[in-house]
């Protein structure tokens, strides 16, 4: 058998909603005969009927040719009695989330089914092991995880329980192959590797939202303009719903028995108590009418305006601690003919830029033993071209702000104020109140942690953790990618001085990282097993 072919002739779904529905159509595109059942009445019958409308629809607009839609329709059978399951080769239970639930129905499956037949779960947040617990051939059941909506995530996790045989995560991952899905095998382990390397994004967003480091909306600007990411973390959390996030999150911290690496936050709570559920009640972080975001009225940050005369800087003083890092902006201030100050003690007109890592402006400052009053602290992680961010100290004065501000926040657009002054629109910066580490530093390191505590926890290969990830949560990189691409050095520099002057424990640098990082070699890198 190649990777892309399979045995599996027919397969049955369980539970013919969203999650059903979409594993149906998958199926039946790559030829698979597969029976719907539902245990509502006419469940089964509505998902198909809504599976071919949408069918017929795409065949209009030339996405598919008649016969692939005849094929496809004729593959999806819709049974009424679950007994008609007996002939098939693999089911596949997307039902309610209850484990008691779900046990009781693998119990009935497999008075129904020849031992032969796998029995597979769709399950998010439940253990594989605990639904096969009470099977009577545990070895045929694991867990083939999808993602909604499943025809454009292309990506299922393979989880065998503590029994599965590995024949089964064999045939499921060819299955998977063959429904055109990427098939990734993972530990029966809390998040299995997707909802585990996701839990960073959230609860750091939320963790510096707490600390008042910036508006929600500050935050998401420059977690998308300034790391890449598709969607900000609170508008994520408003269009996935509160109700549905926050228990993932207390979940898997509580499954992990309150690893402060997933800590959730008690604002999420707080709102999901106060029904600030998202874009589908019109409020969560942000406001909807009709499923738009309406723009925030209040002023933010970074709308902070700079006259001309206020941002005429003298000259820059530069404390980086990568010498990549200093060459960058010394590139930088010299196209943009501002004299650069190299005396070994800053002048006190200069405006000191610090290009630090994992530390606040204050902190640096000490450690370069410069006025923290004339000190905006820069984030060199994420590339000069994307957007920047300025973090002044608290005793920094307005004229080097500005001076800061006029000069990374740069946009060809010019206006005049009321007051007759030019103004610069500073489009391309975000200014932040003092924070152990930039935004994006904090919230990049800790994705690429966790990313390298999964492969440390042997959940899955460093391939596989990496494909996931980026898939399943449509990160610009992977985990393992993102730490090789900006460097694991650089990552672990955040994390050590996060870890150090916070004391928290949810910055540990994961010993995967910190191995990889002191060696110099990739984060991919596996180690041969002697044991
Ligand atoms: P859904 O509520 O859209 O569909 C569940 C269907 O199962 C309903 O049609 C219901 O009538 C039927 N059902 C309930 N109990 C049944 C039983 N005992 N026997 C037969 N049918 C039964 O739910 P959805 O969102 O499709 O989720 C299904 C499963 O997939 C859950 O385990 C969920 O955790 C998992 N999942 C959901 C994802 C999502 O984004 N919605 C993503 C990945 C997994």
């Amino acid at each position: 058998m190649t990777a892309n072919t399979t045995n599996i002739k027919s397969l049955a779904i369980i539970g013919t909603g969203v999650m059903g529905m979409g594993i149906a159509q998958i199926a039946a595109q790559a030829g698979i005969q597969v029976l719907l059942f539902d245990a509502k009445t006419g469940a089964a019958a509505q998902g198909r009927q809504s599976l071919q409308t949408m069918l017929e629809k795409l065949t209009a607009k030339g996405k598919f040719t008649d016969a692939q839609l005849q094929s496809t329709l004729a593959n999806l059978i819709v049974i009424d009695d679950i007994a008609k399951i007996s002939i098939v080769d693999v089911i596949v239970e997307a039902i309610v989330e209850n484990l008691e639930i779900k046990q009781q129905l693998f119990k009935q499956l497999e008075s129904i089914v020849s031992t032969k037949t796998i029995l597979a779960t769709n399950t998010s947040s439940l253990a594989v092991t605990a639904i096969a617990a009470d099977c009577a051939h545990p070895e045929r059941v694991a867990g083939f995880h999808f993602f909604n909506p499943v025809p454009l995530m292309k990506i299922v996790e393979v989880i065998p329980g503590l029994s599965t045989h590995p024949s089964v995560v064999e045939t499921l991952t060819a299955l998977a192959t063959h429904m055109g899905h990427l098939g990734v095998v993972a530990k029966d382990t809390p998040g299995f590797i997707v909802n585990h390397g996701g839990r960073a994004y959230g609860t750091e967003a939320l963790k510096i939202l707490g600390e008042g480091v910036a508006s929600f909306e500050d935050i998401d600007r420059i977690l998308r303009k300034g790391a890449g990411f598709r969607m900000g973390p609170f508008e994520l959390l408003d269009l996935t719903g509160i109700d549905v996030s926050h228990p993932v999150m207390e979940s898997v911290y509580n499954q992990f028995y309150s690893e402060a690496r997933y800590r959730p936050h008690p604002l999420t709570r707080q709102m999901l108590i106060g029904k600030k559920l998202g874009r589908k009640v019109g409020e969560g972080f942000y406001q909807y009418e009709e499923g738009q975001k309406i723009t925030a009225n209040t002023p933010q940050q970074s709308s902070f305006e700079v006259s001309v005369s206020d941002a005429a800087i003298t000259s820059v003083w530069i404390g980086a601690d990568l010498v990549e890092d200093r060459q960058q902006l010394v590139d930088y201030l010299y196209s943009n003919n501002i004299n650069i100050d190299d005396n070994d003690k800053p002048h006190s007109d200069s405006l000191i830029l610090l290009a630090m890592y994992g530390e606040d402006t204050t902190n640096a400052a000490m450690r370069y033993q410069v006025n923290p009053k004339q000190a905006v602290a820069i984030d060199m992680l994420t590339d000069l071209s994307m957007h920047r961010t300025l973090m002044p100290s608290i005793v920094t004065q307005d004229k080097f702000v500005a001076q800061a501000y006029a000069l990374f926040g740069k946009s060809p657009d010019k206006t005049i104020n009321e007051n007759k002054e030019l103004i610069q629109s500073t489009a391309g910066a975000t200014l932040i109140n003092e924070s152990t580490g930039f935004v994006t530093q904090r919230v990049i390191a800790m994705v690429v942690n966790l990313g390298c505590d999964i492969a440390l926890q042997g959940i899955a290969s460093p391939n596989d953790i990496d494909k996931a990830v980026k898939l399943g949560l449509g990160y610009p990189y992977g985990p393992i990618s993102w730490g090789d691409e900006l460097g694991a050095e650089r990552i672990l520099l955040i994390l050590t001085r996060i870890y150090a002057l916070t004391g928290d424990p949810r910055y540990r640098p994961s010993p995967w990282l910190q191995r990889r990082a002191t060696l110099g070699i990739s984060l991919f890198t596996q180690q041969t097993q002697y044991s």
